[in-house]
């Protein structure tokens, strides 16, 4: 077997040649004295004629069932006038067949690869391997490849060295539990795995690497959604002796590059600004989607005389009302109002508070409670025309903007507001350093624990730690976080503060993190960095509806592996070697543990 030419390759300048082909049937249709074969490889089909030009005509051919793997000797012709397939490549040729060889039959597969249809996801994970033959999901990994290449290429043009770090570490917090692994030598210890290079590619700045990059699996065991996996891929990246806008711009020379390269689309730069506070302000999430507007106003000030006493109790508790516009909707019905006030109540509101702008004034169950002053005030605030209808919620700040912002999204997408031609890339900056954890009555990291804060907020953090902010960034595109980092604590004694404000204790500080105290001791350099989540990146840019679609072999919601059955339960004589013994929880199907 010699192949000459990827099926996908032919073109009327073949015409006349000699040819060999391999690949899979991907559909047959048996005229009798003909049998049609569209013949399918990574790069395309092509129509191969089997007929009279073959060894033993048509015999062999009515065998052949859908993805047998078959070899054919022919000569490209040019396909009849009429016959020509305007939507294929190759559809301006066939070939007339002399040999045909099966290297393989198949079992008819469970779905079918040529006509996808409504097929389970589960059932797509558990034959992955025929999944990937489809070529739509094919060309989710053509693209993948290409944006890695392209990354590699812009990061080495630009001095960075990609260097390994371990799998089998030591826990790095960045905000999930993480995978263990035990030592059998090591009776009763454990490594972890990481949930990013964090603070390996710090320790390859005190080693002076100055810039380091690394397409890099992370892994976190964190609740499943569409945009995560239990392992996933980063492209990280760390340099020394630089400041926050360094890194932003150098960012977005890359992320227009990959743009430009993969996509043909020149991404307007400089990319757009935000805040933090202006984020949630205007949007009600740190990661908003800028694609249309309906944004968030703060209506406390308006109504702040109102007896109302949904509102009145939100105000004087501290909390605020907010609303949004829902421009041209006052037409809903009392359905679609109890449908939107259960969302609200569902994303942890009290109820949903709603006002009909009419041309004859407005339509309310709460107007009469408001009084008229608040219901001109609100109506000016939101910019409300006849027709629109005004949405607004009463709560603690965070409610608020975690409801509304919620609502936003849904609205945007149920009414059709958002361009989907669009890439809108914005940055979010000066994240809060610290937020509160209201469980563990503590303060945690938002970003991480080896975040540097302000300058000019670093008093704050003897007075008042939540106001400080962080040198800490977030790249966010179409409402999605495909990147986020932050300029490092480069001296011992900031970071040992940063240790003690999050209620780690000197010794646990050493036990956990001795290394890189020590390691900042010794000549540690300014540094920073960001990660971007390759697989999120690459799903907005096929314009894919989960990151599952653009991992090879991914895992469900439930974290298993379909294919693999991974994970299993494993023999007792493993868990020995390992000094493990599994203790289950109570009342809990053993079938459906793993341990
Ligand atoms: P962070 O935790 O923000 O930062 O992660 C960086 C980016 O990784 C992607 N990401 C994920 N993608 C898929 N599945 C997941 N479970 C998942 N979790 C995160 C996101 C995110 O923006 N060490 C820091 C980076 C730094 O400070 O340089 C870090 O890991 O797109
Ligand atoms: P109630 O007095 O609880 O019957 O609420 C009166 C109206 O205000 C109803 O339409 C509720 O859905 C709405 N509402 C109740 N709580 C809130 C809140 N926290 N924010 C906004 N609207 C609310």
């Amino acid at each position: 077997m010699k192949r000459t030419h990827y099926c996908g390759a032919l073109r009327p300048e073949h015409v006349g040649a000699g040819v060999t082909l391999v690949g899979w049937v991907h559909r047959r249709r048996d005229h009798g004295g003909l049998v049609f074969v569209d013949l399918r490889d990574r790069t395309g089909l092509v129509q191969v004629v089997v007929g009279p030009d073959t060894e033993g005509g048509t015999a062999g051919a009515h065998d052949i069932r859908s993805e047998f793997v078959i070899e054919v000797h022919g000569r490209v012709g040019a396909r009849p006038p009429g016959t020509e397939n305007a939507s294929l490549a190759t559809g301006e040729v066939e070939v007339a067949v002399r040999r045909l060889l099966v290297l393989n039959p198949s079992e008819t597969p469970p779905f079918p690869i040529d006509a996808p249809g409504e097929v389970g996801e589960s059932l797509r994970l558990r034959y992955r391997y025929l999944d990937l033959r489809r070529p739509e999901i094919l060309a989710h990994f053509v693209l993948r490849h290409r944006l890695t290449t392209a990354v590699r290429t812009f990061l080495n043009a630009h001095g960075f060295l990609d260097v390994e770090t371990p799998v089998l570490t030591k826990s790095t917090p960045e905000g999930a539990r993480d995978y263990l692994v035990p030592s059998r030598v090591n009776p009763g210890h454990f490594f972890a795995l990481p949930q990013s290079p964090q603070l390996f590619k710090q320790l390859l700045m005190v080693a002076g690497f100055d810039r380091y990059y690394q397409i890099v699996r992370c892994f976190r065991d964190e609740d499943l959604r569409a945009d995560r996996q239990p392992e996933f891929t980063q492209i990280d990246l760390e340099m020394s002796f630089i400041e926050r806008e360094d890194i932003l711009t150098l960012m977005e020379e890359m992320t227009a590059s990959l743009f430009r390269e993969l996509k043909g689309v020149e991404l307007p730069r400089p990319f757009p600004r935000l805040s933090y506070a202006e984020a949630m302000a205007r949007y009600g999430v740190d990661k908003p989607d800028t694609r249309f507007g309906m944004e968030l106003r703060d209506v406390s000030a308006p109504v702040a005389d109102t007896a109302f006493k949904v509102f009145r109790q939100a105000l004087d508790g501290g909390g605020a009302v907010k609303g949004l516009n829902a421009a041209g909707q006052a037409g809903w019905s009392r359905k679609e109002l109890d449908d939107a006030t259960a969302e609200a109540k569902t994303l942890g509101a009290k109820g949903l508070a709603w006002l009909k702008v009419t041309a004859s004034g407005v339509e309310s169950p709460i107007a009469k409670f408001l009084g008229d002053a608040a219901v001109v005030a609100l109506v000016r605030a939101l910019d409300g025309k006849p027709g629109d209808l005004l949405l607004f919620v009463a709560d603690e700040r965070p409610i608020v903007d975690a409801v509304l912002g919620a609502l936003r999204l849904a609205l945007g997408k149920r009414l059709g507001l958002i361009d989907h031609t669009r890439f809108n890339m914005l940055w979010v900056l000066d994240f809060p350093l610290l937020e509160y954890d209201r469980e563990a009555k503590r303060w945690g990291a938002m970003h991480h624990p080896f975040t540097a804060p302000m300058d000019e907020d670093v008093p704050l953090l003897d007075t008042e730690p939540g106001r400080a902010r962080a040198k800490a960034y977030d790249l966010v595109l179409n409402g999605e976080e495909i990147g986020g980092g932050s300029i490092r604590i480069h001296q011992q004694e900031i970071q040992s503060r940063m240790f003690s404000l999050l209620g780690i204790g000197k010794e646990e500080a050493e036990a956990k993190f001795g290394f890189l105290l020590e390691a900042l001791q010794y000549g540690a350099p300014p540094h920073g960095g960001i990660a971007f989540g390759l697989d999120r990146l690459v799903m907005l840019l096929v314009g894919a509806e989960s990151i599952r679609d653009v991992i090879a072999f991914p895992k469900t919601q439930k974290a298993v592996c379909p294919l693999t059955g991974a994970p299993t339960p494993v023999d007792a004589k493993q868990l020995q070697e390992l000094s493990i013994r599994v203790v289950l929880p109570p009342k809990q199907n053993p079938e459906k543990t793993h341990g």
